[in-house]
């Protein structure tokens, strides 16, 4: 069972302690219930997905205090500053490539080389998030599918079983999610609409070119183009390799193999996704040297969090 933490001083030091140790604590924020974890911690940011039990791997928001922290773990252009300087704190959210020397883990923005940053305006998230001190990877706080928490009592409904504590700071007063912008391209792209008025955005930056909404759909979080794949093909479920191959282990390494990175020697998911970016990106740069020209994949059973690394593996297999 969860703690249920008041949103005052002692609480706040508890939530903050926790989220620390890398438990994972969901806390309010001015949308909606947010399932907090420390970004730069991956057992952490995994245990987040296989709490929320979500299918495949969805990249995360990572929340910060101030504008300064939100985008010294990005390359901010002139847009986002200006639009930071206006609408930040609030429920904004800019997607801008991530800084090389972030140290977000991979799996928070599931291996992209952008990242989302957000500084909501609750006080009592913005006092938690001082107090952490680090990024803090929170996506809506219910289990895959379930609608999105307003209330601690909505998230103790769908997840008191798998969470360390929540900090109760009562119903949220906007109750949608942040509007995304994705600020990565040449021009700015509404990825999400929500509690962000367009109107507002466009007050700050000019007119927005809308992803034809009459023509077609606006660019659909869960299918962007942009998922990360390896330059190198991936063969999957191996069950033997050759030196031309870069393995990918899970479990005892088949022998063999030009070079190998294991995402798991004891066979545990939620290490295994962990490290399933990290993998992929050392195998994919250090591969060529090796000799070798692919990436084999040994099989990783379909439970748990094995169905989110099995769908990452199967669309970097997949045709690009
Ligand atoms: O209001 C909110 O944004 C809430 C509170 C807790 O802050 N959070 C939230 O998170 O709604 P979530 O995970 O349910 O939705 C995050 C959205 C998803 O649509 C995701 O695809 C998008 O943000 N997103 C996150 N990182 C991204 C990235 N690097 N590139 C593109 N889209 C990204
Ligand atoms: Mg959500």
């Amino acid at each position: 069972m969860s703690e249920l933490l008041a949103a005052d001083a002692p609480g706040i030091t508890r939530a903050a302690a926790l989220l620390q140790a890398g438990e994972l604590v969901a806390f309010g924020t001015e949308t909606v219930y947010g399932l907090g974890a420390d970004a730069t911690n991956p057992r952490a940011v995994a245990a987040v997905f296989a709490a929320k039990q979500r299918p495949r791997f969805n990249p995360l928001i990572c929340h910060y205090p101030d504008q300064d922290a939100a985008l010294a773990d990005v390359v901010p252009n002139e847009i986002a500053r200006r639009l930071a300087a206006s609408l930040w704190p609030g429920p904004l959210t800019l997607v801008l490539p991530r800084r090389p020397q972030s140290r977000v883990a991979l799996l928070t923005a599931a291996g992209l080389d952008s990242l989302a940053v957000r500084v909501p305006s609750h006080p009592a998230a913005s006092v938690l998030l001082r107090a952490v001190a680090r990024p803090v990877a929170a996506p809506s706080a219910n289990r895959s599918g379930m609608v999105s928490p307003t209330t601690a009592q909505h998230v103790l409904d769908d997840l008191s079983d798998r969470i360390a504590a929540v900090l109760d700071s009562g119903p949220c007063p906007v109750g949608v999610e942040s509007t995304v912008l994705d600020l990565t391209g040449h021009e700015p792209a509404l990825l999400r609409p929500g509690a962000t008025t367009l109107e507002a955005i466009e007050a700050e930056i000019g007119p927005i070119a809308q992803r034809a909404s009459s023509s077609g759909p606006l660019r659909s979080p869960g299918l962007m183009a942009s998922h990360y794949a390896p330059a190198l093909p991936v063969r999957l479920d191996a069950v033997s390799v050759s030196t031309d191959e870069a393995l990918l282990a899970f479990g005892t390494p088949l022998p063999g193999a030009g070079a190998t990175f294991n995402l798991s020697l004891s066979g545990d998911p939620i290490e295994a996704a962990a490290r399933l970016f990290v993998g992929l990106r050392v195998l994919d740069a250090t591969g060529p040297a090796h000799g070798c020209k692919r990436i084999a994949a040994m099989p990783v059973p379909t439970t748990g969090l094995g169905r989110a690394i099995n769908d990452r593996l199967r669309r970097a297999a997949g045709p690009r």
